[in-house]
């Protein structure tokens, strides 16, 4: 790894602010429905214990995951699952959890296969999103924060599996 150091970019407190008012949000827009949640190993797992904890309508929980990225901070396109969900979505309705959505490639593969195993609904709820770096068109219901084009970490997100624990988002800045 380069030499490198990390600056607060979203603090915790900010952070935990807006995944309240998300989960606030989602329980509303879900009134007297259950939902599915799905997150998306690894980076999404902070995220998802975060906003479940926020929903009040009943939740279920259920894990997979994919790869798109090696040890590096650039996309590699390939897109391939590494576990798969445990439970059938049939009928359910799912919400996607995911860290961050980047080229968009990772989200478009996952939703489009996630619809073909026939849920009831599918919606999509990220952090982050980093919408200047768009190569696939995906369609987001729920976003924690827009950000600009720059490498973060923390609240799940990595830098060559570092910084996951950090409890705020940082931006990695190489010296
Ligand atoms: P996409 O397919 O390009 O949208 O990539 C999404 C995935 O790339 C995310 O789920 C992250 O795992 C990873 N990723 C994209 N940008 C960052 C970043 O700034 N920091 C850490 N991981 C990132
Ligand atoms: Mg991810």
């Amino acid at each position: 790894m380069a030499d490198h150091h990390i600056e607060v970019m979203i603090s915790e407190e900010e952070v935990n602010r807006r995944i309240r008012e998300l989960g606030e949000q989602i329980s509303r827009d879900y009134a007297g429905r259950q939902i599915h949640l799905i997150c998306v190993l690894r980076g999404g797992s902070f995220f998802m214990c975060e906003l479940a904890k926020r929903i009040t309508v009943p939740v279920s929980l259920d894990f997979m995951s994919v790869s798109s990225y090696g040890g590096d901070t650039k996309s590699s396109g390939v897109v391939k699952i590494v576990k798969d969900l445990d439970d059938s979505i049939r009928d359910k309705e799912v919400l996607v959890v995911e860290d961050i959505i980047d080229s968009g490639r990772t989200l478009s593969y996952l939703m489009a296969m996630l619809q073909d195993r026939g849920p009831k609904s599918l919606h999509l709820c990220t952090l982050l999103d980093k919408p200047d770096r768009r190569v696939v068109d995906v369609d987001v219901d729920y976003t924690g924060f827009r950000i600009p084009d720059e490498f973060v970490v923390g609240y799940g997100l990595d830098y060559d599996q570092k910084y996951r624990n950090l409890p705020y988002i940082g931006v990695v800045k190489f010296d």
